[in-house]
């Protein structure tokens, strides 16, 4: 049984995901798994359109231009491109957290399960800010909900920033990080997770706290349903409001396909 089960439903059948269709309100509350079984689509794309047919695909970095991204766990590789690449632990995460305005969903498509590891974690942000109030610590509050700058290149502005209203200079290096989702009580960035390298600028002291925050996420197993995808399984979630994790694998050969998207058209879909 998952953790915290009210943070992550399952959707089984058919006629389930017709009579209670996956909605973007219901991701910001929690993670969907909808099992193999209720998808009729026999691969990625078909199978995302048809768990969330109004979601819009992200396609704004070269490796997710097709609409997902492959992730082959290969336990050979000494130097992965990606670290996810590996089998090890993905610590708490968001995804793409240096762009300016992050894709708000990650959709999961598994498409060979690990042997015996792999599972994911689902964390949302508003009970780990319960569960600091609950410890006290307030310095991670403070740390998590402080603005801060955000170094970044020209592409990871993204086509949001037109008619954002935002005002950016697209040449600058630096950005003031700004929360996508005004309903959270932070926006979340990675530090171990995902990230290719460094993208805030941290004092050693907030390096300290952003690890703190992480252990206390990796210790709060009581609040994050653990979910193990078999083929064909389809794993929803707000990429703004949920961490997520990955336990270890048992070796190579885990794939998964990632998709991520918006309610709000991004970019222009090609032409069928
Ligand atoms: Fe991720």
């Amino acid at each position: 049984m998952p953790q915290n089960p009210s943070r992550l439903r399952i959707v089984e059948t058919p006629e389930e995901l017709r009579r209670a269709p996956v909605d973007a309100a219901e991701l910001r509350e929690g993670a969907v798994l909808v099992r193999a079984a209720a998808l009729e689509a026999p691969d990625t794309l078909p199978a995302v359109r048809q768990a969330v047919p109004w979601m819009r695909l992200w396609r704004d970095h070269p490796s997710w231009a097709g609409g997902y991204w492959r992730c082959v766990v290969d336990a050979e590789d000494d130097t992965p491109v990606y670290t996810a690449y590996r089998p090890r632990t993905l610590r708490f995460h968001t995804d793409m957290s240096r762009y300016l305005v992050p894709p708000e969903f990650t959709v999961i498509r598994c498409v060979t399960p690990d042997s015996a590891g792999g599972e994911n974690l689902l964390l949302h942000i508003d009970d780990v800010f319960a569960r600091l109030r609950e410890l006290g610590r307030d310095d991670i509050i403070r740390f998590l909900t402080a603005r801060r700058t955000l170094s970044m290149e020209a592409r990871h502005l993204g086509p949001w920033v037109e008619g954002s209203g935002l005002e950016v200079d697209a040449t600058a290096s630096t950005q003031l990080a700004v929360a996508a989702d005004p309903a959270a009580p932070c926006r979340i960035f990675d530090r171990h997770g995902a990230t290719k390298g460094s993208h805030l600028d941290l004092s050693p002291a907030d390096e300290r706290l952003f690890d703190d925050f992480l252990d206390l996420c990796s210790d709060a197993t009581d609040l994050a349903p653990q979910v193990r995808l078999e083929s064909g399984d389809v794993l929803l979630f707000s990429n703004w409001r949920l961490l997520h994790a990955r336990l270890a694998c048992a070796g190579s050969g885990r794939v998964t396909e990632i998709c991520m998207g918006d309610s709000a058209p991004t970019t222009e879909e090609p032409a069928a």
